[in-house]
């Protein structure tokens, strides 16, 4: 296995901790979900912290595998505080974003260097990002629709299911 490039090993130590800053993000959108009793979105977001630590794993992981030690870095404290669940959705929409532009530098840097192994283990991650943004874009789109308390409730009872990939995806 040749050694990972510099410019290539730079990228996945960053996407690594920006990973792991997702995770915390979505745990601070879960609490505030928590703390106004929506706790289906509370539900959705905790699980969605879980995904991203998953996430930083197979980087860590991947970088392990190749001989290389990952380097943790101190983490931004979270956006906490909220208007509204409109905000809430919006910022996990911009977080994806932001998501994806990482992956797709890491990604551009492992085509530059010809590193193989990292072009392949990002694709997965090129994949899941289509994914992500597809939810946060419908999950925006639902909450901007729901201005009156009761459809709020009704949005957050069933927001796991609206959200869920279909069966072939997952
Ligand atoms: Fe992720
Ligand atoms: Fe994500």
């Amino acid at each position: 296995m040749p050694p990972v490039p510099p410019p290539v090993l730079t990228e996945l130590q960053r996407q690594l901790n920006y990973e792991l800053g997702a995770a915390h993000a979505y745990l601070a959108l879960a609490l505030w979900c928590d703390d106004k009793n929506l706790k289906g979105f509370a539900r959705f977001f905790h699980k969605q912290a879980g995904e991203e630590r998953e996430h930083a794993q197979k980087f860590m992981n991947h970088l392990l595998d190749r001989g290389v030690l990952p380097v943790l870095q101190s983490l931004p404290a979270p956006q906490g505080q909220f208007d509204n669940l409109v905000q809430v959705a919006q910022h996990a929409q911009s977080m994806e974003l932001a998501n994806t532009t990482g992956i797709h530098k890491a990604y551009e840097a492992a085509v530059q260097a010809k590193d193989y192994p990292a072009q392949i283990f990002l694709h997965w991650f090129i994949q899941e990002q289509v994914e992500e943004e597809a939810w946060t874009d419908e999950m925006v789109a639902r909450a901007e629709l729901t201005n009156c308390a009761g459809g709020l409730g009704e949005l957050d009872r069933h927001i796991e299911k609206h959200l869920a990939p279909s069966e072939d995806e997952s």
